[in-house]
């Protein structure tokens, strides 16, 4: 296409696009008083509400609203505000509901509605004693007060009777303190979005800077945190286009979120930690489902036009001979015929399978990419099937929707059709049966070559399923935000169906609130310079705070070429990041990391090796989200409430917490050599690389060389590693590091299971717990106390597949000599060899053996062999 063109439609998408909203609204009239119990139900919600299990509702109608309060738990309530003749609540993103019994007592002003055990209490099925959440409505103007705890959450003013315009829905919160909102889903710009206009309207945005606004994905779920470190959220839980402008940072900040459909729905989640906020938002909309332990290893990818399984080979084995950890390599559009999905060039692909087939020999896993664009072609099978099986977008007269996209003028299932979604995912058979291991799914906002970039208004989709009937159409404004999560949730489906049990990986570009139980996600075009790089740890954080654990930025970034101190830096970074991939565009300079130099060669080659001997770390970090919804990259503030510091943007957005035990500062600036780093209070800090500690609660001057990201352990926690190696299979099988940080608490685990299979839903996982801690005595004088212990599946080996288990534990003030020299003491079962210099064992053991005693770095290292479970090993440190 003329590029003139092509730059025009980029240009002028974000303006086409755009609504203003309505700055008129019209009041509900009042009174709200209690409905009849008949009316009470959700119109979408019918055929069970009222019965046992099912409890109603509380329902406040007035002559032209209608509010309903329902409790999800005593902590999650929904509030549905709707007018007559608007069409029911129904949810794309909410798989999780169960419903709690609400009383309703009248006040002076008002009434006050709370979990059944009374106000603030909780109700059914719940602990008693738990609080719950409680609201006050006013009776005149039906505006809600949320309390919890004995706190106010926020005041709403979410009845308005109608706008200026048609369709639209508000809702206005007002906090009663200073709040620090985040979560909002995959955005650019800072980590704190007080004062920013948001906009929810998923977008292919061509020119990303690091201000742009909207990008590829939306979910609108605001986190608000208090200085005290309590956290509460409200999800809107609506999908149409959508505009949040977020309280600033004022004393009662306001915040107007306005949506362009109804009703209006959302959810208050109470938390009260930011840890119980995303728990609860992932209750709801899904927990990230573990990747395979491959998922977790480096993944290199470059979009490439002339592609060929000749190229494709040669990245591999020169990753093999340069030693530089690799697991997995992506095919971007280039190995289609044409650009048509789910087809070989055949020319440059003789034998998919064969490729294939050597990747794996060579330790590789191979990941292909689709694109929802079919190319309009009679003469090809797949737009044919689609046709005829009516699993096309449709235009308004009912022909099928056609734009140009990669592979010219092109069709787009409706993935909102249970059928369509069917058949879309028995394609994949074409990549499975030649043994592709993942898939990369792109272009889903969806993005199309026309002005505005995406399907015109009059476009329609036919929904299926509950609360669809069958004249039921959606017009595209109310499905642009579905339509990735859709084409995310039809490829999951369809990849389980066609390898039942094996565990899918998938990567997705667009999606919608609750994408994370469906698809990994990476950011997007980013481009190759450092405000990119720098704003990937604000963009990730968001997202985590946003339920989804899978995520990472092209590392390198994909527009322009990185210079290599970036290059070095980013991967530094990445080696953290829980999906690390260096991807780029067609035409770019090479971006392998030998591209670059030796040094930078080097410096990705020891980052990687970092990244690699973590993945026992990265993957039970991983367990932890698919088990309660807690992100695997945090902010500091998550980890640390109540230290006001950790809430500093210069903090909060340049140093991240990876899992509970690591903080990582990364070098933001080119040619820096050195950076501050604030430490959390609570305790000294462990420096990853030397093992010396530093106090917590302050700032220090930390010296960076280009060779290392500055990476801090906590005190008390314990981290599970191997040694570096090249693949994530070696990471798997080798001997089991745990990396013990002493702290007056210490604890730590270690997720297991056979990282491949979806058995570990079913149970077959287990974790090893490491608890303890040290006595406070100062200086060289410690004593450290380890119980290890193994929970879930006894039928897995007790060290999962790692072949044997070491423990070091950090002793920095330990001097040298004192380990020599118990070293040689044998502690096996606490005995000293005769002749040992010291008086005292070096361990004492139960339910195990120690041998191998030495000292490296700032360590004390030791083996252990004949174990059981539950073990114990306590630790004398003592001069000699
Ligand atoms: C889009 C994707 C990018 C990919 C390219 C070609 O721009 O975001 O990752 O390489 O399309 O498929």
């Amino acid at each position: 296409m003329n590029t003139f063109v092509f730059a025009l439609h980029y240009l002028l998408q974000p303006l086409l696009n755009r609504r203003r909203v309505p700055l008129l609204w019209r009041r509900a009239r009042g009174p709200f008083e209690p409905a009849p119990l008949s009316d009470s139900c959700e119109p979408a919600a019918r055929t069970g509400c009222g019965r046992p299990g099912h409890p109603q509702p509380a329902v406040f109608t007035s002559v032209d609203a209608r509010i309903a309060l329902t409790a999800v738990s005593p902590r999650v309530w929904r509030v549905v505000v709707s007018r007559p003749g608007e069409s029911p609540y129904r949810s794309w993103s909410v798989v999780g509901d169960a419903e709690e019994p609400l009383g309703v007592e009248r006040r002076a002003a008002g009434f006050t509605v709370s979990t059944a055990g009374g106000a603030g209490e909780s109700g059914r099925g719940s602990p008693p004693g738990t609080p719950g959440l409680a609201a006050e409505i006013d009776r005149r103007s039906g505006h809600l007060s949320f309390h919890f705890a004995g706190t106010l959450l926020h005041r709403d003013e979410a009845a308005p009777a109608a706008s200026s315009r048609e369709g639209w829905v508000r809702c206005v919160t007002e906090a009663p303190v200073r709040e620090w909102y985040v979560g909002f889903g995959e955005r650019s710009g800072p980590l704190f979005k007080n004062g920013r206009r948001l906009v929810m309207w998923n977008t292919d945005e061509r020119f990303m800077r690091t201000s742009s606004d909207p990008l590829y994905q939306s979910c609108p779920l605001q986190i608000a945190v208090r200085a005290d470190g309590r956290a509460h959220g409200i999800f809107y839980d609506n999908p149409s286009y959508s505009v949040f402008r977020v309280g600033g940072h004022g004393e009662r900040p306001r915040t107007r979120y306005a949506a362009e459909g109804g009703p209006l729905c959302y959810y208050v989640l109470a938390g009260p930690s930011l840890g119980d906020v995303l728990s609860q938002f992932t209750r709801l909309t899904g927990r990230p489902p573990l990747p395979p332990y491959w998922a977790l290893g480096h993944h290199h990818s470059r979009w490439e036009e002339e592609e060929s399984a000749a190229r494709i080979e040669r990245t591999a084995r020169l990753f093999r001979e340069r030693r530089i950890p690799c697991d997995v390599l992506h095919l971007d559009i280039g190995h289609m015929e044409g650009h048509r999905c789910f087809t070989w060039r055949r020319g440059r692909f003789p034998d998919p399978g064969a490729l294939v087939g050597t990747l794996h020999g060579l330790g590789f896993r191979a990941v292909v990419m689709t694109d929802p664009g079919l190319k309009r072609d009679p003469d090809w099978d797949i737009y044919r099937e689609g046709v005829a099986g009516d699993h096309f977008c449709r235009r308004a007269d009912g022909g099928v929707f056609h734009a140009p996209v990669w592979a010219g003028q092109s069709a787009f299932p409706d993935y909102l059709r249970g059928e369509t979604r069917t058949w879309w995912g028995g394609l994949y058979r074409r990549y499975t049966d030649v043994g592709i291991d993942g898939f990369w799914i792109d272009m889903n906002e969806p993005s199309l070559f026309i002005p505005r970039s995406t399907m015109p208004d009059s476009v329609v989709h036919r929904p299926d399923g509950e609360g669809a009937g069958p004249e039921a159409r959606l017009g595209h404004r109310r499905a642009h935000n579905l339509y990735g999560l859709m084409m995310a949730a039809a490829t999951r489906t369809g990849l389980l169906t066609l390898r039942p049990g094996r565990r899918p990986f998938l990567l997705t570009r667009s999606g919608f609130a609750g994408v994370q139980r469906y698809a990994a996600s990476w950011t997007g075009d980013n481009r190759s310079n450092f405000g990119h790089y720098r704003m990937s740890i604000p963009m990730l954080l968001n997202m985590g705070l946003s339920g989804q654990a899978m995520v990472g930025p092209d590392t390198g970034g994909f527009w322009g070429s990185p210079a290599p101190e970036l290059m070095a830096r980013w991967f530094q970074l990445a080696a953290v990041y829980p999906f690390c991939r260096n991807h780029t565009k067609a035409g770019t300079p090479p971006q392998e990391p030998w591209a670059f130099g030796e040094e930078v060669e080097e410096i990705v080659r020891a980052s990687l090796g970092l990244r690699y001997s973590l993945l026992p770390y990265l993957y039970t970090c991983l367990s932890r989200s698919h088990a309660d919804g807690r992100p695997v990259l945090r902010p500091l503030f998550m980890e640390f409430p109540g230290d006001g510091r950790c809430l500093e943007a210069a903090n909060a957005e340049t140093e991240l917490m990876v899992g509970h035990a690591l903080l990582a500062a990364p070098v933001l600036r080119a040619g820096a050599r050195a950076r501050p780093v604030y430490l959390p209070a609570g305790g000294p800090w462990y420096d990853y690389h030397d093992g010396s500690v530093l106090p917590g609660g302050c700032v220090h001057a930390i010296s960076a060389p280009l060779t290392h990201m500055p990476l801090f352990a906590r005190a008390g926690s314990v981290v599970p590693t191997v040694a570096p190696c090249m693949t994530s299979e070696e990471a798997r099988t080798s001997v089991l590091v745990l990396r013990v940080y002493p702290g007056r608490e210490i604890r730590g685990a270690v997720y297991l299971d056979d990282g491949e299979t979806t058995r570990y839903e079913a149970g077959e996982r287990a974790e090893i717990r490491v608890r303890g801690g040290a006595d406070s005595r100062p200086g060289p004088e410690a004593e450290i106390t380890l119980e290890i212990t193994r929970e879930g599946d006894e039928s897995l080996p007790l060290l999962g597949a790692h072949r044997g288990l070491r423990v070091l534990v950090a002793a920095p003030q330990t001097p040298a000599e004192a380990v020599r020299a118990v070293g040689t003491a044998a502690p096996a079962g606490g005995e000293n060899r005769p002749g040992g210099a010291v008086a005292r064992p070096l361990v004492t053991a139960e339910g195990c053996a120690v041998d191998g005693v030495g000292r490296s770095g700032g360590f004390v290292r030791f083996g252990i062999s004949e174990l059981r479970m539950p073990a114990r090993l306590v630790l004398h440190l003592s001069s000699p």
